[in-house]
């Protein structure tokens, strides 16, 4: 497809206005982009080694040639330690403000290598092109960038908008099933939160989009970011709408952290976190049983989610205090009004939570 021809969603937060490009083949034409949007000159990928041998062929033709920075990119990587890798690099080959970092990778080498761009010499360009399906539908747009703390997730970060950011779903073929799988969570969390059509569009393709069947998938992936970008260009910083993109990650992030971030993939704790949070809703009358079944119906359709019923509401309860969407000690919760709409809410008591976590499936 010609560049002028591939989907584009312009993305105007107030730091920056930036172009997100979604195509089959997109990456082919990423010298082009890089060019459009005047990204400086020298341009150095950040990828991982697994990445990197799948596809950093496709890129390193795309741009004429590239030395790639390779970094281990589990979570557990996701650490200041492998940040100074990337810097070292950097400084090593001279790179000065007229560079462009490219981050080729899922969504730990784009917070990660974001970060490093975020801070070497104070900022330096940086240009996602992220290779899973979570990373394409949430992490390479908005800006947050950052890396883990040993005492929790995402503590040490940065807000640095990207000069571009190409999204190439061809590169999908190569993920693994549950990988896949944990991004479709993140597309039913931003079909309940905001949009009742891409909900109704996951449940009757679903066969098609786990087929990876592009003219199915590429549309779906497109609408996930233009309603992300929507987002965060009302509310750049989280201070206000941005955290409805929160949906199911109060109750998530605890899962994680319970377990140890080993036991689920990101998007696997959300698939669990937006029960409770529908079951909260539910309970207080918030939400109707039809579309909390609705919810939990088209989650249960993809398939069986590792199991909870080892862990316990009072563990749950315990991780949640620890989270940072606490403000002055109080616990916010995106509930869901119906399917497409939500609320914030900061008023859930311990009794009504504990209730959820129970009907959800967690031990006492
Ligand atoms: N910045 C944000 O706004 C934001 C939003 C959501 C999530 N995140 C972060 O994103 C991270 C999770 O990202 P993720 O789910 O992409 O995980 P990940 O980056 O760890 O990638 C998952 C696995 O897929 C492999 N992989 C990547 N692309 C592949 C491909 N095309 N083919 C085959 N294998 C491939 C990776 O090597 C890795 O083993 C978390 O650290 C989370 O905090 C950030
Ligand atoms: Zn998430």
């Amino acid at each position: 497809m010609p560049v002028a021809a591939m989907p584009v969603i312009d993305v105007p937060t107030p730091s920056r206005t930036y172009r997100v490009t979604i195509a089959d083949g997109a990456l082919a034409a990423i010298a082009r982009v890089l060019d459009e949007v005047r990204a400086p000159a020298r341009r150095f990928v950040v990828s991982s080694p697994l990445v990197w041998r799948l596809h950093g062929p496709l890129l390193a033709r795309a741009l004429g040639g590239v030395e790639p920075i390779l970094v281990p990119d589990g979570e557990r990587f996701k650490q200041l330690a492998t940040v100074t890798r990337i810097y070292d690099a950097l400084v090593r080959a001279n790179a000065d403000r007229a560079t462009t970092l490219i981050t080729f990778g899922g969504g730990v080498i784009g917070d990660m290598a974001g970060f490093a761009a975020a801070t070497y010499l104070r900022g330096i360009a940086v240009v996602h092109a992220p290779t899973t399906l979570l990373a394409q539908v949430d992490s390479a747009i908005g800006g947050k960038v950052g890396v883990n703390h040993p005492q929790g997730k995402n503590l040490i970060g940065a807000f640095h908008q990207p000069h571009a950011v190409v999204v190439d779903p061809v590169v999908l073929a190569t993920l693994p099933r549950r990988e896949f799988r944990a991004g479709i969570y993140e597309i039913i969390k931003y079909g309940m939160t905001s949009s009742a059509a891409l909900f109704d569009r996951l449940g009757r393709d679903r066969t098609a989009i786990f087929a990876r069947t592009p003219e199915v998938l590429t549309p779906i992936i497109a609408e996930s970011c233009r309603i992300k970008a929507d987002v965060v260009v009302k509310d750049e910083r989280e201070s206000g709408l941005r955290r409805i993109l929160n949906f199911g990650h109060t109750a998530g992030h605890a899962i994680e952290a319970v377990t140890k971030y080993r036991r689920f993939r990101h998007g696997e704790a959300i698939g669990y976190g937006m029960l409770v949070a529908a079951q909260l809703a539910r309970a207080r009358g918030a939400l109707a049983e039809s579309d909390r079944k609705a919810l939990a119906d088209l989650i249960a359709s993809l398939g069986p989610l590792p199991p909870i019923a080892d862990l316990s509401a009072t563990q749950m309860l315990e991780a949640m205090q620890h989270d940072k969407k606490v403000v002055a000690g109080k616990l916010h919760f995106v509930l869901p009004t119906a399917v497409g709409a939500t609320t914030i809410v900061d008023d859930v008591v311990e009794k009504e939570l504990r209730a959820a976590l129970k009907q959800v499936g967690f031990a006492k």
